[in-house]
């Protein structure tokens, strides 16, 4: 009698013993839904929770308009303006003083600067309510129409400015920077700060003019011209 033959099992282990039992199977199939499951479960907490609190996204209600009265360049400016609104913005967009110029809008470039009661401040970084009462000066308030400012005429006659845009914060803070060294106001430059600088050196005006950004680079005509109003006792 001929053996029966069998087809043969491919990847079929070879050793019969190995072969897994059915209960074995059984159980196996059993961990792994068990492990399946715990792994999801974090995940299907995280789906069921609760939502948690909304963010607080309420915008603050705005607060209104209110009277603001300045007194700009002699001439008393009775504007209209909410509190959060900058000196800059009054002078440019509700007194329509457009000389004053918005470079950066947060205190790097010197190009807003106007003098309050005499002293030069970036008009950008400070608030339009704070100033009532104060004498606010800007570059269309340094000299009469016509009649030039002597560092304004130093401006023109050292050519020390090219597209113009930094030069009204450089007229403001010139003019504040010769009474500032007129009043004996040491700066960083001066070599002993207990006592009145002697002179204004190129290094002095370089210091005090250092707020002021001149993106043309007209800086060595500039520096030219404070000195120049400075010998002609601006
Ligand atoms: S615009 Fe104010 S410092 Fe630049
Ligand atoms: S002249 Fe152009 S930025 Fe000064």
């Amino acid at each position: 009698m001929s053996p029966t033959l069998h087809p043969p099992r491919h990847n079929a282990p070879t050793d019969a013993s190995s072969e897994p039992t059915e209960p074995a199977r059984r159980r196996f199939l059993q961990s792994a839904a068990a492990a399946a499951a715990l792994g999801a479960a974090p995940h299907l907490r995280a789906q069921n929770a609760p939502d948690a609190a909304p963010a607080d996204t309420a915008t603050p209600a705005p607060v209104p308009a209110q009277p603001v009265h300045l007194t700009i360049n002699g001439r008393d400016y009775a504007l209209h303006i909410e509190p959060r609104v900058t000196l800059l913005d009054a002078l440019r967009d509700y007194a329509q003083l457009t000389g004053t110029k918005k470079g950066c809008d947060r205190g790097q470039c010197g190009a807003c600067t106007v003098l309050v009661d005499g002293r030069r401040i970036n008009a950008c970084l400070t608030l339009a309510v704070m100033h009532e009462g104060q004498r606010i000066t800007t570059v269309e308030g340094l000299a009469a129409p016509n009649a030039p400012s002597t560092i304004q005429r130093a401006f023109v006659e050292r050519d020390a400015l090219q597209c113009g845009f930094c030069t009204p914060g450089q007229l403001c803070s010139a003019t504040a920077c010769l009474t500032e060294f007129a009043a004996g106001t040491a700066s960083a430059a001066t070599a002993d700060v207990r006592t009145r600088p002697s002179e204004l050196s190129d290094a002095e005006i370089r210091e005090r003019m250092s707020g002021n950004i001149c993106r043309c680079g007209a800086y060595a005509n500039i520096v030219a011209a404070v000195r120049d109003a400075h010998s002609a006792g601006a």
